[in-house]
């Protein structure tokens, strides 16, 4: 069996140290889940402050760390690159200026990819704007390269119960999804519209609307400086709606004819009930307890078994760029005042900041 040479680019939290704040006992950070898989090898890092570097080869004990990921790709030759930083590049919470465009992310996978890297791992979200998700799909495409980004719902077991139930029809046909919580655009939402699509297996989004919290905020010079909160509604081209709710824990309920299953807390369970065979109202069924694995681990994993069995890895470019124009198409209806987005009509310069 092949081990596959990874490198990361970013050594701060999602990199190498979210572990140490508690939010799961499973491996989190892209470090902790290569030493954590047999089929993966942490052989390099890169990261533009020296403390965070010096750091990494303490924690992971790896000499190989770069200032340059370009000199990293180039002497390391990784197989797979996790790219980690700030989506803005920037750890400030808010843009300096309206003529701040900076779209890390976009950048760093774009050059990746010319530069031929195999398998990529990019957090979310892609990009800041359509333009640059745009060139993000053009080059991984053109490159053929493995892409995954860190929407990792869809690489959770526990949602892939929820899926399999709603795939097999167990609860009729799907009719409407609702997402529970409050959440920023772009930092939260495109894990949420993620997670709306991978439960119904990807259909097309038709049309979009939404509006930001405070609904009267006005998005001058197609820049929003900040990630703002936000609500949104979906179309799907199978016919389902779906929509966000701004209050409770992160929650997703399908509604089918049949019944309904509800992914609760967070994933930490699920709530299914079936229509009764007398027509009498919806039965609670008890449901098999979840038995929880590394989200990351399964990412990078499938990128692996993508690569060798060549089929499209799960949350592959076309995927992604669907949903990033979704969660942009949010901002593009809160600038028309609330009214439906047809996609992909969105102006490509519409630059929403984020982390
Ligand atoms: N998917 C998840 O569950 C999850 C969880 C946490 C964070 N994230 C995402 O991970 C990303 C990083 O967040 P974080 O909290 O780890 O940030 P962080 O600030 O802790 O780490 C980012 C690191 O990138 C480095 N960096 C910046 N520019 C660079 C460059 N050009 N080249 C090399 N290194 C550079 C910084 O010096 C810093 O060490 C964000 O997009 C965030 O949304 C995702």
């Amino acid at each position: 069996m092949s081990t596959y040479r990874v490198a990361i680019i970013g050594l701060g939290r999602m990199g190498s140290t979210i572990d140490d704040e508690g939010h799961s006992p499973l491996p989190y950070a892209v470090a902790a889940a290569t030493r954590a898989s047999d089929r993966l090898e942490l052989v390099a890092g890169c990261d533009i402050d020296a403390d965070k570097r010096d750091a990494f080869t303490q924690r992971w004990g790896i000499d190989a760390v770069y200032e340059d990921f370009r000199q990293m790709v180039e002497q390391e030759r990784p197989d797979l690159v996790a790219v980690c930083t700030r989506a803005a590049g920037t750890d400030m919470r808010q843009a300096p200026d309206a003529s701040y465009r900076v779209d890390l992310h976009a950048e760093l996978t774009v050059a990746l990819a010319d530069m031929k890297v195999p398998m990529l791992y990019v957090e979310k979200a892609v990009a800041c704007s359509m333009r640059r998700a745009d060139e993000v799909r053009d080059a991984i495409m053109s490159n053929g390269t493995l892409f995954n980004s860190g929407v990792l719902r869809r690489f959770d077991n526990r949602y892939d119960v929820v899926r399999d139930a709603v795939l097999t029809g167990l609860i009729g046909e799907p009719k409407a999804v609702v997402h529970y919580a409050a959440s920023s655009l772009l930092h939260g939402h495109i894990h949420s519209i993620d997670t709306v699509s991978w439960l119904l297996g990807d259909p097309t989004i038709t049309r979009v609307r939404g509006e930001f919290e405070p609904p009267d905020y006005v998005i001058e010079g197609g820049h929003i400086p900040f990630d703002p909160q936000a609500t949104y509604q979906l179309q799907f081209d199978s016919g389902v709606k779906a929509w966000s709710v701004p209050a409770a824990y992160w929650e997703f309920e399908i509604l089918g004819t049949q019944g309904t299953i509800r992914s609760l807390n967070n994933g930490g369970d699920v709530g299914l009930r079936l229509a009764s065979d007398d027509g009498r109202g919806w039965q609670n069924v008890e449901a098999q307890p979840l038995v929880p694995a590394s989200t990351v681990v399964s990412c990078l994993e499938d990128l692996v078994i993508a690569h060798e069995s060549k089929r499209p890895s799960r949350g592959h470019i076309e995927v992604t760029h669907h949903i990033t124009e979704a969660c942009l198409a949010v901002a593009e209806s809160h600038r028309s005042g609330g009214n439906w987005v047809e996609l992909p009509g969105i102006d490509r310069d519409l630059y929403v900041f984020h982390i």
